[in-house]
């Protein structure tokens, strides 16, 4: 029988093997060594931010940006519903309230309109994930947050290499999330960054990602003991983890190129079925460059989502949905509030397929599922 074809696959980069053999026989194994320093270097190279520290997940970045933003009671944070429930539990922890605004049918991005019209005097940020790797509307949002004096958070956890007019995604934010999970481009296992593109917090965040120590101080010499000097906690990574996450960083070009690839089979080859269908294709603004991180359709309705879910099943193609409207979920209900009934977010959930992507995906495994995919009629 023919093999599934997975919806992700981890990447394997050259060097990893390697990388990892240095951190065994060696004797720096926790945080902040050799690997992690090489791999911040390249994250700051690659997005231009001005720092970027190691996070154990892309969750805890977002619960550091929390710290470092002082959120608690009585604080609220504009967030989409569409989203990873990460962003809202970086909020809910501190005690401040999520209200949930909508995403628009287009890019499933927030939708700045909605941002403009939940601004209250307790606002303190807006928390935006650029949904794809496709960038948010920064213009919009950024002119927002500007008015109120509102803090922008960015999740860029599927946005690494990915632009809005030219500027690299990550450097829009006060501060941007990246994670490193296995179902991202680049990866280690589990793992994350925080970018920081505010030089007053660079030290504050080293301090609260060593469990409110000065340590990072201590280490470049700049004191000569260290000490309890903020809340904190340990957000460091390991440096078993960050070995594989530098050999990654290092393959980040090829990653993308093979990403890229299939993503533009995608593009090409399913447009007749679409329009045939009347399924809208994953697209792209031309102002925005993509990382390839996800590619997806939209389905004229939610009993289609499901039959083309299980037509690809019942093929050996593992497509599948995506968030669960954050406004309407248990914990959402409890922890926030919405701006008004999110239809779009909802709409948004129920009709989006996202199809197989990874790097190591081999012309016949695209091809077929371009085949399992076009072969499917309502
Ligand atoms: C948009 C978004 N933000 C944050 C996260 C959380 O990242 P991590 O799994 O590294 O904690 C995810 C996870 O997939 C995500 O999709």
């Amino acid at each position: 029988m023919t093999p599934d074809i997975l919806f992700s696959k981890p990447f394997h980069a050259p060097r990893e093997m390697e990388n990892l053999a240095r951190v065994v026989h060696g004797d720096h194994a926790h945080g902040d060594g050799d690997f992690t320093r090489a791999a911040m270097h390249r994250l700051t190279n690659i997005t231009g931010a001005r720092a970027a520290l190691l996070t154990t997940s892309g969750s805890h970045a977002l619960e550091l940006a929390s710290k470092l933003l002082d959120l608690g009671p009585g604080d609220e944070v504009i967030l989409p519903s569409f989203t990873f429930p990460s962003a809202a539990n970086a909020v809910a922890l501190t005690g401040a309230t999520c209200v949930f605004v909508d995403v628009d049918l287009r890019y499933g991005n927030i939708d700045p309109q909605q941002v403009a019209e939940a601004v209250t005097a307790r606002t303190r940020a807006i928390s935006v994930v650029n949904y794809g790797g496709v960038a948010v509307d920064f213009d919009a949002l950024t002119s927002i947050a500007d008015e109120h004096g509102l803090a922008l958070i960015e999740d860029n956890a599927h946005g690494l290499g990915g632009t809005y007019r030219g500027q690299q995604l990550g450097t829009f934010g006060i501060v941007a999330a990246q994670s490193f999970h296995d179902t991202k481009n680049v990866h280690c296992g589990e793992g994350g960054a925080i970018l920081i593109n505010d030089p007053s917090l660079v030290e504050r965040a080293e301090i609260v990602r060593e469990k409110g120590t000065n340590r990072s101080r201590f280490l470049r010499g700049q004191v000569d003991k260290y000490t309890w000097v903020d809340i904190g906690s340990s957000y460091l990574l390991s440096e078993y983890n960050a070995a594989v996450l530098d050999s990654q960083l290092e393959s980040f070009t090829l990653i993308q190129a093979k990403r890229h690839a299939v993503w533009n089979s995608y593009a090409t080859r399913l447009p007749v079925w679409a329009t045939a269908e009347n399924v809208r294709l994953m697209e792209v603004p031309a102002d925005r460059r993509h990382p390839a991180h996800l590619f997806f359709v939209q389905a004229p309705d939610h009993e289609y989502q499901a039959a083309l879910l299980a037509h690809l099943r019942s093929v050996g193609v593992i497509g599948t949905f995506h968030y669960i409207p954050l406004d309407s979920a248990p914990a959402g209900r409890r922890h926030g509030r919405r701006l008004r009934e999110l239809t779009a977010s909802q709409q948004f959930s129920d009709r989006l397929v996202r199809l197989p992507l990874w790097a190591g995906m081999t012309d016949g495994q695209v091809d077929r599922v371009i085949e399992a995919v076009s072969s499917f009629r309502r």
